[in-house]
């Protein structure tokens, strides 16, 4: 018998989240929020401030599971299961406000999480040194290695907490707002970077106020408005959006 009949659909995305409600006491942070983040491309996550966004990530990452709704991973339905274990399963994250290890090295921190994710994995093969090397190399802290991580600037140091993400072999990576605090010049190293992690295949999930940066590398873009998903589509169609001009794009201008 054929494992797949011709009219099965494709896999399904990697990461999906449908009509996912958070509320705190008597505020409705998300009312319904539907998206898809897939391999091999980096998908934009916009909105106002206080739009959802960061609850979102919560949601998709166990730290604040959903009220009602589903995220599923890899077509699992993983919304109940506990923030560890969806680490584990390959969903990485980088803070809002940023965390790191301040007392640790640049090394030891992309070291760490290397090492951890050789406990999880049981991959005694992997030289977790040399992929700590070869990360803060690709991030371009390589002349930082040594520098305790609270001695930099935001900017060095949201790439450390990004080499830290990328050291537990993610499948995705939710990314909250990595981009302020970084100068013009990280910022246009930092979307090259982004572009080359999706071609390899990584999947990437961007909350971003900087308009610019998210049309530059988003393939799809989901625009967030007081909990709701107001709108979907490529970069130029966002532009468009006379919904999205009004709920975001007016009031970041
Ligand atoms: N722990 C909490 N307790 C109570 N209300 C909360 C909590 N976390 C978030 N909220 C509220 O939920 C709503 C959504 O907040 P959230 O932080 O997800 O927005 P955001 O889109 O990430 O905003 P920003 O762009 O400012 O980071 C806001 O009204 C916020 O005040
Ligand atoms: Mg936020």
């Amino acid at each position: 018998m054929p494992s797949r009949k011709p009219s099965e659909p494709a896999a399904p995305p990697l990461l999906e989240c449908r009509e996912v409600k958070v509320s705190f006491g008597g505020i409705h942070a998300l009312s319904d929020a539907t998206l898809v983040a897939d391999r091999g491309m980096v998908t934009g996550l916009i909105g106002p401030n206080g739009a959802g966004k960061t609850t979102l990530f919560n949601a998709i990452t166990g730290l604040h599971p959903p009220d009602t709704g589903l995220v599923r991973l890899d077509g699992e339905d993983i919304s109940q299961v506990r923030p560890h274990r969806r680490a584990r399963m390959g969903i990485a994250r980088t803070f809002q406000r940023l965390e790191v290890f301040g007392s640790l090295t640049v090394r030891e921190n992309v070291l760490v999480a290397g090492e951890i994710w050789r406990r999880w994995s049981k991959n005694n093969e992997v030289d977790v040194a040399a992929q700590a090397e070869e990360l803060i190399e690709r991030v371009g802290l390589r002349h930082l290695a040594r520098e305790r991580v609270d001695s930099l600037p935001t900017g060095p140091a949201r790439l450390v907490e990004m080499a830290r993400a990328l050291a537990t072999n993610p499948r995705i990576m939710l990314m909250d707002e990595p981009g302020s605090g970084l100068n013009e010049a990280e910022t246009d190293e930092f979307a090259g970077l982004l572009i080359d992690l999706a071609e390899e295949g990584l999947a990437i999930l961007l909350v971003e106020h900087d308009v610019e940066l998210v049309m530059r590398v988003c393939k799809r873009i989901f625009v967030l408005d007081f909990g709701r998903m107001i709108a979907e589509g490529t970069p130029k169609e966002i532009q468009r959006n006379k919904a999205v001009q009004a709920a975001y794009l007016g009031t970041a201008a």
